[in-house]
């Protein structure tokens, strides 16, 4: 018979293993709601959405909305709920996304967090396979990177002849890593934003990945200054997005940066991802690409808060840059030049 505190320290890892769950933070407009049950499907487990409407005329409206999608998630969650929040447009202010990330935040009664985005859909058990590397969860300290990729949608230009391309959005929007595969060897898939900003997701190697086993692949180093993984947190000591990055353009990166300052590692799961379904171009991507002032308010703050945290923790702890000159940097600067 094996020792009794051998079985102790057991039933203790069998404990810990069993506090171990992830919730799914995201945020949306009313038009994503179409996604939610399929979202809900694949995730079955704790999921808080933030909901964001325009102005006061349509908040009854978006309620009704959220809570028929609620309910039509409520089978599927597997014991965990779902927290919808919907939240107003203030005076004409741009997409408050890290706003309506950290209500979703502030609600999550799990020991992790997954925050991901609108138009994303997980692959079918995701959950589990976060929950099953306990091991790896138990570090407050790391960041485990869900690869992230994305279904070509043949630039669809409204939400109806997206939907109707998509649907039924379990045949078109790969779940599995076998149906993953097939559909980047069939060039119907990619890596998220890999034609038009490699550098955001570059560093998770998803060719790598994809010749990959079950195991998790620490990432020595990053490739870019510029990447944004999605990533499974622990919430013990994980900070806030910052609320002063609105409507589109480094809002995700300064998490990340800021987790990196922190000292977080960062490695990559198997098997599992989370996918973008495409969607006709948002109103502040378009913002964004229009307007030359938009962009360089945006880099300016985000200067300003690098600047911020390197003042608050040094650089002695942080995951470093694969090659001493980040390239990114010179060629962003050449290309602004002539705006
Ligand atoms: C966390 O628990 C509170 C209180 O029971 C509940 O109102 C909230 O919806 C839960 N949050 C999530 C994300 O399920």
């Amino acid at each position: 018979m094996p020792p009794r505190n051998w079985l102790a320290a057991l039933a203790a890892a069998a404990a810990a293993a069993q506090s171990h769950d992830v919730t799914l933070v995201t945020q949306a407009t009313v038009e994503k709601l179409w996604l939610f049950p399929e979202l809900c499907e694949r995730w079955r487990g704790p999921l808080a959405l933030s909901l964001w409407v325009p102005d006061t005329a349509v908040v009854e409206q978006a309620y009704a909305t959220a809570s028929q999608a609620a309910r039509s998630c409520a089978d599927a969650t597997d014991g965990g709920s779902v927290s919808i929040h919907v939240e107003v447009q203030r005076s004409n202010e741009a997409y408050p996304v890290n706003r309506l990330r950290n209500i979703g935040l502030r609600s999550v009664n799990t020991s992790h967090v997954l925050v991901s985005d609108a138009d994303f859909l997980p692959s079918r058990g995701l959950r589990d396979a976060i929950r099953a590397k306990a091991h790896w969860l138990a570090n407050e300290k790391l960041a485990l990177v869900v690869p992230a990729f994305q279904r070509k949608g043949g630039r669809c230009k409204t939400l109806e002849s997206c939907r109707e391309r998509l649907e039924p959005l379990p045949t078109t929007v790969p779940g599995r890593f076998g149906q993953l595969a097939r559909c980047l060897r069939e060039k119907d898939c990619l890596v998220f934003q890999g034609d038009n900003s490699p550098q955001s997701h570059g560093t998770t190697d998803s060719s790598r990945w994809l010749e990959g086993d079950e195991t998790v692949r620490p990432i020595e180093c990053f490739r870019s200054n510029r990447y944004e993984p999605y990533v499974v947190v622990s919430m013990a000591q994980m900070p806030l997005y910052d609320e002063r990055f609105a409507g589109y353009g480094k809002n995700k990166i300064q998490h990340v940066s800021h987790l990196r300052r922190m000292g977080y590692l960062f490695a990559v799961l198997p098997r599992h991802f989370l996918i973008h379904v495409p969607h006709p171009r948002s109103g502040s991507k378009k913002e964004w690409l229009n307007s030359y002032q938009t962009h360089s308010a945006v880099d300016t703050l985000y200067t300003k808060f690098l600047k911020e945290i390197d003042a608050r923790y040094g650089a002695a702890t942080r995951v470093h840059l694969c090659s001493q000159v980040d390239g990114d940097f010179r060629r962003a600067k050449r290309r602004w030049a002539g705006a």
